[in-house]
């Protein structure tokens, strides 16, 4: 066997975040692929890290009252015991934020900039006048320019799909300090990706042979169409490469560049390096010899395990970089779909944004995870779906009624009658079945078809079970002379559950080594697929190897997820994009709505309250009479005398009540809390008249 040398990736998580199962699917696919490889005995490195730099760390930090170190170094932490909870066995897991990555961030920066590959530019952008920091397209807002709905982010609307530069916005706002940003002319460095067009056309289309005679192409079918699109200029001259801008001002959680005092590396720069970086790292650590993998023309294998959100980052800006700072170019990059769970995007207010830490904290085991994803995985990119009835039904018959009941039903007349000792039974025909499957099996795993291999595993066992069910051992162990049959089947069925337990190793590794002391093997390899336990080898007394689904868990697990109310009415709780909306509050009937009376008004003076930063006085017409309301609204109106003569809608039947030293309320003005923290009033179209009754 040719040992081939292969460096594996999953794509870096951002370090202000929690680790959720969409983030499981990836490193679960990395993961038993390189377990897959490891077994097969070829040399296997798994590197990752934490993407630790960039605006929306610095923010989070400062948030939490945290340098950006000491929040990146609890979030490595938190992250590790993650991922190290669902048994993802990485090589090294380490921070962009390293010496490695700055020093290999600049020697790349220095090598594309010798290369007349890097152009400086001054280009205006928006700014924040009060927090004196140039503000990325997510944290401008405003009003979309199409179809002016309010509150949208800087690059595209969400109402009407619209993209477009921040500078269209109308109304822009700081979603950083709420204050309007100004344009803003600054000095940019810009990677000519431009001039990397013929490489990128030729490499995306590319293939590599490896050192086994198999060619492999770089991108997955469909990952080379939609590159297709972003290299050819359509016929109107849209599309085609864009001069990439891989510099940020200060203030930046990052990299200075070299030259250029208060410039720094955007984030997206030194994050694939984090791969290298990782690597070297790890190379130092175990003396491997980390020039063989990166120079130029390398005959080792590196692939990139990614989300399908990130293939334009490392199909068109990684091997450019690579190829002009003179390194070896990935042998292939595999993008995945997106999860799903019971066919929606996952939703913080569903509690179907599954935590891994939530999942880990309910008991619920994290191979059988592992074995629902991977049995929904291939090698296209499409999104795929956990169906939390799915997952239970399939978990407890394949892995517990088909794969475990094996050894459970042989075992323990192997221990009872025959001293835990196995029987020669070269020439079972059940057992040449399951052997002839190992390299269609192996191809499978190769080629990411995990879904295809765990149906041939399935198949597999289903034969075993069968042979179970015609044979009985339960019958056998109970008639007169069927000792030696016993023992044959008995025999078989350890030797079928070896082989299976092979097979699925790459999937459950923990099984896999608890199987393995119940086996008396050292380890499982693939060779255990095709090969038989040694004639009169002896096996330990058998333990249960895994436990059913309960649903109960599955919807405690729902539970865990779902925010309470006070913080999902907390906007600074409310992450984007996933978890924006609050929870609709508990159904309502319609007596109840009747119960509130809520009217037109018409604010006939509106005022700042001395002494409280929060509440704003309105003396309001309702019509049939004036009264005075006060409202917590001051935050998100500074000038509160443009609210007069304004209609508002407000509650007219709650009893009235005392505002500690400010007066009585009498009643309460509606507003929409938005996510961003504002408090926006209702308003009422033109004739509505004071008194009028809301409903
Ligand atoms: N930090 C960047 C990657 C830099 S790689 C040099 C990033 N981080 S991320 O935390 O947002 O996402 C990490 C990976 O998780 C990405 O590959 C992304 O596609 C994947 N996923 C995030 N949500 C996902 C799902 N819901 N489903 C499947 N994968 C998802 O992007
Ligand atoms: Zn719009």
């Amino acid at each position: 066997m040719i040992q081939r040398k292969i460096l594996v990736t999953s794509a870096l998580p951002y370090a202000n975040g929690s680790i959720h199962l969409g983030h499981m699917v990836e490193h679960i696919q990395t993961d038993i692929w390189v377990r897959f490889q490891k077994l097969r005995g070829h040399q296997c490195h798994y590197c990752c890290a934490d993407d630790t730099h960039g605006t929306p760390i610095m923010l989070a930090a400062e948030k939490q009252n945290l340098t950006p170190e000491a929040l990146i170094e609890k979030v490595h932490a938190e992250h590790l015991a993650d991922f190290g909870g669902f048994y993802i066995g990485y090589d090294n897991y380490y921070s962009t934020h390293s010496p490695e990555n700055q020093q290999l961030s600049e020697q790349i920066y220095l090598a594309l900039k010798a290369n007349g590959k890097i152009e400086s530019r001054t280009i205006a952008q928006l700014f924040d006048p009060e927090k004196h920091m140039f503000l990325p397209d997510r944290f401008v807002k405003g009003e979309c320019p199409k179809c002016r709905a309010r509150d949208q982010y800087g690059d595209n609307c969400e109402v009407c799909g619209t993209t477009y530069a921040p500078t269209e916005l109308i109304n822009p706002y700081s979603a950083v300090s709420g204050a309007a940003p100004v344009l803003k002319e600054s000095e940019h460095f810009f990677f000519k990706l431009g001039e990397c067009a013929d490489f990128l056309k030729q490499w995306t289309a590319g293939s590599t042979t490896l050192s086994d005679g198999r060619t492999r192409p770089h991108l997955q079918p469909e990952a080379l169409n939609k590159m297709k699109e972003w290299l050819h200029p359509g016929e109107n001259g849209e599309g085609g490469l864009a001069d990439w801008d891989i510099s940020r001002d200060a203030p930046y959680f990052g990299f200075e560049i070299p030259g250029a005092p208060g410039k720094y590396f955007y984030v997206w720069l030194d994050a694939p390096v984090g791969y290298m970086a990782s690597f070297k790292n790890l190379c130092s650590r175990i003396g491997l010899d980390y020039g063989e993998y990166f120079q130029a023309g390398s005959q080792t294998e590196m692939y990139h395990f990614i989300g399908k959100d990130i293939l334009y980052f490392h199909a068109l800006f990684w091997p450019a970089m690579l190829e002009f700072s003179g390194h070896r170019t990935p042998t292939g990059v595999f993008a995945h779909g997106f999860l799903t769970v019971d066919g929606q995007k996952m939703s913080k207010s569903r509690g179907t944004f599954i935590t891994a830490r939530s999942y880990l904290e309910q008991g619920l085991n994290p191979e059988w995870m592992r074995y629902y994803i991977a049995a929904k995985l291939n090698s296209r990119i499409e999104d795929i779906d956990l169906n939390l009835n799915d997952f239970t039904a399939r978990v407890n018959s394949d892995l517990v009624g088909k794969y475990i009941n094996i050894a459970a039903r042989a075992a323990g007349f192997i221990a009872k009658r025959f001293e835990g000792r196995l029987k020669n039974v070269s020439g079972s025909p059940l057992l040449q079945q399951l052997a002839a499957q190992s390299e269609t099996i192996a191809a499978d795993y190769e080629t990411r078809e995990y879904a295809r291999a765990l149906r041939e595993i399935m198949a597999l066992a289903d034969a075993v079970n069968e042979y179970v069910d015609s044979n009985k051992p339960w019958d056998l162990a109970k008639q007169e002379g069927q000792g030696e049959r016993l023992h044959q089947v008995c025999s078989e069925l350890i030797n079928a559950f070896a082989m299976l337990t092979a097979y699925l190793a790459p999937v459950l590794p923990q099984t896999a080594q608890n199987a393995a002391l119940f086996l008396n093997l050292p380890e499982i390899t693939w060779d255990n697929t095709r090969g038989l336990l040694p004639e009169n080898h002896t096996i330990n007394p058998y333990r249960h190897l895994m436990q059913r689904v309960e649903q109960k868990q599955v919807d405690n697990l729902i539970k865990a997820n779902k925010p309470s109310i006070q913080t999902a009415a907390n906007p600074d709780t409310a992450a984007a994009p996933d978890g924006r909306y609050e929870k609709v509050a508990a159904q309502a009937g319609f007596d109840d709505f009747l119960k509130i009376d809520m009217r037109v008004a018409k604010v006939l003076n509106c005022q700042a309250v001395e002494g409280s930063t929060k509440l704003l006085r309105f003396d309001l017409d309702f019509g049939f009479e004036q009264r005075v309301i006060f409202s917590g609204i001051a935050g998100s109106y500074p000038n509160p005398t443009e609210l007069n003569g304004r209609m508002v809608v407000a509650v007219a039947n709650f009893a009235p009540r005392k505002m500690a030293k400010f007066g009585v309320s009498e009643g309460m003005i509606l507003s929409a809390a938005g996510t961003d923290g504002k408090l926006r009033l209702l308003d009422v179209h033109e004739g509505a008249q004071p008194g009028d009754k809301v409903g």
